[in-house]
């Protein structure tokens, strides 16, 4: 049995809200994904672009996909908005090491290894060509990972990245490039580019489904020898909306309370502060778009009644709901017969500046229906909305 101490201790290491994973016992799910990469891999001249939503796990994945596949160089380089070609090259390149073997000139002499490094020439501004002839006599796998290369700004970079890509799938099939960011299509994250369309596999990696989601909670769990309410399991669950970083957060909270006070099993009790706690700890910017929301000098707060329904409606495939849906838990919340005329004024103006952007109207104008602006939005009003009967 553990003690409490080192109950604490590990604590940190299974739940980390703010850190992707490294670890890939802590790993879970994604098994799609992960043969996908297989594929792109096995395929010669395949390239892949994995992209995403914020904080749906692409990160922990690229760290995952190196320990899974060993028998290949891996180099992970994480983008940044100052980047440009040549500086995520340099830092790609530097991350390879090979040991070669040299022929050994005279008699009786002992081959040696030397370590070889790879460098792009020291020409004016290096291209696809360049990079490709780095590759020329190097008979090994490597596979490059450009991770956040949405924060690249700078356009001439990702033109010739695509170059890249198709120089080295028709030259060097035995190196891999994939692309990793947040973008709702590959377009958005590389351009359009027609002649990669036969050589770039896409991945998206969507939101993790509830048996994920469940999994990351029973796993850790058992890592911490500890146990927990059904009840407790379906509510972080449900309230996580799949963002695995609600899952961390809310079960590192309600662990420690648990932990701390010699409980064996978490409860519901310990969900309530565990949800106190990570509303608190949430983005500032998700707290403040909020706060602007759900203002109101009234005690029946109807913009707040609204935004609570919007969280709880049904979605389409495309985390889109509509009037109907809104309504009809409009009127079970508050138990009114309400008609779309009295929160049509609440819907428009969730979608204004000065109600924080919160909704945003997708669709045709006679077919409009609604979003979060930002995803991550649904899983803090949930919180809230369990706060709010609770507290
Ligand atoms: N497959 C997974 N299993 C368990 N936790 C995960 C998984 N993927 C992501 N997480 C957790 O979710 C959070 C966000 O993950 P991250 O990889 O940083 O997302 P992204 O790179 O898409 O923004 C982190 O707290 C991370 O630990
Ligand atoms: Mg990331």
């Amino acid at each position: 049995m553990k003690t409490n101490e080192e109950k604490i201790q590990l604590l940190y290491e299974v739940f980390s809200p703010s850190a992707p994973i490294e670890n890939t016992e802590l790993f879970i799910g994604r098994r799609t994904q992960i043969a996908r990469v297989r594929d792109i891999i096995e395929e010669r001249g395949h390239h892949g672009v994995i992209y995403g939503g914020r904080g749906v796990g692409k990160t922990s994945l690229a760290n995952i996909l190196s320990m899974i596949f060993e028998n290949i160089s891996i180099a992970k380089v994480t983008c940044n908005r100052t980047d440009n070609f040549v500086t995520i090259w340099q830092k790609a390149l530097k991350k390879i090491r090979f040991v070669a073997q040299n022929q050994p000139v005279g008699f009786n002499t002992k081959p040696e290894n030397s370590i070889i490094e790879l460098y792009l020439p020291d020409v004016e501004s290096p291209d696809a060509s360049d990079v490709e002839a780095i590759f020329e006599n190097i008979p090994d796998n490597i596979l490059f990972i450009f991770d956040e290369f949405d924060s690249i700004s700078d356009e001439e970079t990702k033109i010739k990245m695509a170059d890249t890509i198709k120089v080295l799938s028709d030259n060097n099939p035995h190196i891999t490039i994939i692309i990793i960011g947040i973008a709702d299509s590959v377009t958005k994250l590389i351009g359009e580019h027609p002649s990669l369309e036969r050589c770039v596999r896409q991945i998206e990696m969507p939101l993790m489904n509830l048996e994920e989601i469940a999994e990351i909670i029973y796993n850790s769990l058992d890592i911490l020898q500890l146990k927990a309410e059904a009840d407790f399991i379906s509510k972080t669950v449900e309230y996580a909306s799949g963002f695995p970083h609600y899952v961390h957060l809310l079960c590192k909270f309600a662990a420690k309370r648990a932990i701390s006070s010699n409980s064996p099993i978490i409860t519901g009790e310990h969900l309530n502060v565990a949800i106190k706690y990570s509303i608190e700890d949430s983005n500032h910017s998700i707290k403040s778009s909020f706060a602007a929301a759900v203002k109101s000098a009234r005690r029946q707060n109807q913009f707040q009644d609204v935004l609570f329904s919007c969280a709880l409606s049904k979605v389409d495939s495309e985390n889109s709901f509509g009037t109907s849906d809104i309504l009809r838990e409009y009127n079970r919340i508050t138990k009114q017969n309400a008609e779309r005329e009295s929160i049509a004024y609440n819907l428009g103006m969730l979608c204004k500046e000065e109600r924080g952007f919160i909704l945003t109207k997708v669709g045709t104008a006679k077919k409009y229906r609604f979003r979060f602006t930002n995803p991550v939005m649904k899983a803090f009003v949930k919180l809230n909305i369990h706060n709010t009967i609770i507290g």
